[in-house]
């Protein structure tokens, strides 16, 4: 029998191009969704309602009879079953895992792609690095996970839990804008530098934006665009930025003074206007239809953030409000994916196998 490594075919078959991309695809839509319903257990109130972790009173689902309900007490006697809060935690902790279980998959056929030598872990190309840091990441999001229940919604937790599962979702967002998931965007060369300071912009007001909420800062101030009435109120920024807060207390509902979060609730504005500034500028920079989606993003956003004032939170609203800063990164990454890809946002090359086969007699019999 013919030994297959020695007449050089390759070990493992590349996997399709389409499934990979399918993948991340899928696991964009996931990450986005596990990164809203993160949002709405916290805004209601939900983000203790299972004691422990990972399970829910030692259950993997909420308990309901008698039986499992007389333990979870026994368990936990400080901590009375709330179905209504246990529900959506357990929920997220469900598309949570699965989402873990899918970037594994992407790692998989990343490796099965690379071991094939199908296409190069170049710069460009989609290598075997981002879905690496991808499963470390959500490794590192269930220990952020676990500890937000363990150490009773600590805002600085809360924050980096947010902001990882923004990272999740954008990594896979790159991941599949390298198989070619958006089609040949407009190539905007020479503004990779500009891009990557929006992003860091919009990052520090996700991270400002995660810090407002868990410290309950959400309405500090019930006007806009002064807070009770005064262009700058009474503010304790040093509580209000105190990230060596005590671990210990329930940050259920808040622990810090009114000027405290007032101080949080100020600055969040302060930053919306500049990354309002900073994405317009940006948008018009880059024009055409990108530009466009671009500036509409950052528009709806901060009209979102006003409308959370203006309407004292909304479950709705506040849980757009998350998403619309998911989405402005998604765009922001798009924008960065087409100022550093060459050749106007083309896909590294598909694997041989799925390339169109070139008739090269009929091409060199063409006229010149
Ligand atoms: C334009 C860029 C903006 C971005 C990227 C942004 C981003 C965010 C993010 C990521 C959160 C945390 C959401 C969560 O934890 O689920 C947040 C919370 C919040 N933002 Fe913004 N924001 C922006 C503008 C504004 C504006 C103009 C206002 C109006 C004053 C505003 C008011 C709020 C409020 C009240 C919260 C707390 C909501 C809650 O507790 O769920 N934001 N923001």
């Amino acid at each position: 029998m013919a030994d297959p490594l020695a007449s050089g075919a390759p070990r493992v078959a590349a996997p399709s191009r389409s499934a990979e991309r399918g993948l991340a695809l899928a696991g964009v839509a996931l990450a986005a969704l596990v990164v809203a319903l993160g949002a709405y257990t916290r805004l209601v109130d939900a983000g203790l309602g299972c004691p422990d972790w990972p399970g829910c009173y030692g259950f993997i689902t909420v308990p309901a009879s008698a039986q499992e309900l007389a333990a979870a007490e026994a368990r936990f006697p400080d901590a009375p079953v709330e179905p209504d809060k246990a529900w959506p935690e357990m929920v997220h902790r469900y598309f949570a895992s699965g989402l873990g279980l899918l970037t594994f998959a992407v790692l998989a056929l990343a490796w099965r792609r690379t071991a094939a030598g199908a296409a190069p872990s170049g710069a460009r190309g989609p290598g075997r690095g981002l879905p690496m840091a991808l499963v470390v990441l959500v490794i590192v999001q269930g220990a952020f996970g676990a500890w937000t229940v363990t150490l009773k919604l600590w805002p600085q937790v809360v924050t980096a839990h947010l902001l990882g599962g923004f990272a999740t979702l954008g990594l896979l967002w790159v991941h599949a804008l390298q198989l070619g998931a958006v089609k040949q965007p407009r190539s905007r060369p020479g503004l990779a530098v500009a891009v990557r300071w929006v992003i860091a912009v919009v990052v520090a007001q996700v991270a400002l934006g995660g810090w407002t909420s868990s410290n309950y800062a959400a309405l500090a101030c019930p006007d806009f665009p002064l807070c009770h009435g005064h262009l700058a109120p009474p503010m304790d920024f040093a509580k209000g930025f105190d990230i060596f807060q005590d671990i210990g207390p329930n940050y259920l509902g808040g622990a810090l003074s009114s000027e405290a979060r007032i101080a949080i609730q100020v600055t969040h504005r302060i930053g919306a206007f500049i990354t309002l500034f900073a994405a317009a500028w940006l948008a018009w920079r880059v024009g055409g239809a990108l530009g466009g989606a671009l500036a509409g993003i950052v528009a709806a956003q901060f009209g979102l953030g006003l409308a959370n004032v203006w309407l004292q939170l909304p479950l709705a609203v506040a849980t757009l409000h998350n998403a619309g800063a998911a989405t402005l990164l998604l765009a922001l990454l798009t924008v960065h994916f087409a100022a550093t890809t060459a050749g106007a946002g083309q896909p590294s090359p598909a694997p041989a196998s799925e390339r169109p086969r070139v008739d090269r007699s009929a091409s060199s019999s063409r006229p010149a």
